[in-house]
């Protein structure tokens, strides 16, 4: 069996930015299906940087700790360089999931481009954003 690194276990177990943000931007809330785990990320966005991320998720310890990776890494990006953050990014940034995990950090991802999603429609912009909808071929999908 795959084992945790350090890492995920720290953000599992102190996960930063937990919360919601009131006035927020963008709030993007995607869930899997499968697991039935959801998340929701918070983004306060001042002249296209992200200042603030808070995340809520109800979900297993991966995905808390990918959503408490995500919004630490997003914080103080440009929405461009927030768009290239992958679940990939997630994962090395937390030195790697166990395989069957990777799908927790596809909702991160999904959650993150789904917030910057929202921000465009609240000012009635054209998103950039492409939204990917399903998790059937996404690796480690349980
Ligand atoms: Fe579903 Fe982790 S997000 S098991």
């Amino acid at each position: 069996m795959e084992e945790y690194s350090q890492k995920v276990m720290d953000h599992f177990m102190n996960p930063h930015n937990v919360g919601e943000i009131p006035d927020a931007d963008g709030v993007g809330t995607v869930g899997n299906p499968t697991c039935g785990d959801i998340m929701r990320l918070y983004l306060k966005i001042n002249e296209g940087v992200i200042e603030e991320a808070k995340f809520k998720t109800f979900g297993c310890g991966a995905a808390i700790a990918t959503s408490s990776m995500v919004t630490d890494i997003v914080k103080g990006k440009t929405i461009e360089e927030a768009l290239k953050v992958s679940n990939k990014t997630v994962i090395e940034a937390l030195d790697g999931l166990p395989k069957v995990k990777v799908h927790c950090s596809v909702l991160a991802e999904e959650a993150l481009h789904s917030a910057i999603d929202d921000y465009y429609k609240k000012k009635g912009l054209p998103s950039p954003v492409v939204l990917k909808h399903s998790h059937e071929d996404e690796e480690g999908a349980e």
